[in-house]
């Protein structure tokens, strides 16, 4: 895991993020592609916001990083650079507003409330919106 850039990423983020240790590997299969390239990256669950400064690390400074959670104290993470948008995601409404908002996505990580119904919707609503080639992991 020493070598991983994900687990690198995550350990030099200056916020806490809770990751098994068993996504690292995974992490970097599916997005190593996408790195330090312009892309569009979504995380549904900012929580304390560390994911957000390691996936900054991990993609680099092109890729504009997304966060979405239903608690509105996450929007203190703009000041960082990163676009927040406060909702939830069983909400079809707040997707469909969001999408017209933000355009294609290159990739969705949900992190978020870890329901199945929550994890449908949000396939459902973002599928779409995602470029070809792009990915949509779900966190379990
Ligand atoms: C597991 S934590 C996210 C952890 C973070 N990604 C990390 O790596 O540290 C889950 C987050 O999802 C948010 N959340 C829970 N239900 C949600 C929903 N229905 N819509 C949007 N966000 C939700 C919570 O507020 C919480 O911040």
């Amino acid at each position: 895991m020493k070598t991983s850039p994900s687990f690198s990423a995550y350990k030099k983020s200056p916020y806490k993020s809770i990751k098994h240790t068993s996504y690292f590997n995974v992490y970097d299969h599916l997005f190593s592609k996408f790195r330090n390239k312009k892309i569009v990256f979504i995380e549904i669950g900012v929580l304390a916001g560390g994911s957000l400064f390691m996936w900054r690390n991990f993609f680099g400074s092109k890729a504009r990083i997304i966060g979405i959670d239903m608690n509105p104290n996450a929007k203190k993470w703009e000041k960082h650079g990163f676009e927040i948008f406060i909702g939830s995601q069983s909400d079809k409404h707040f997707w469909r507003n969001l999408c017209k908002k933000i355009g294609k996505i290159d990739v969705v990580l949900d992190d978020g409330g870890h329901t199945y119904d929550q994890q449908i919707i949000t396939t459902e609503m973002l599928l779409e919106n995602i470029k070809d080639g792009g990915l949509l992991v779900v966190e379990q």
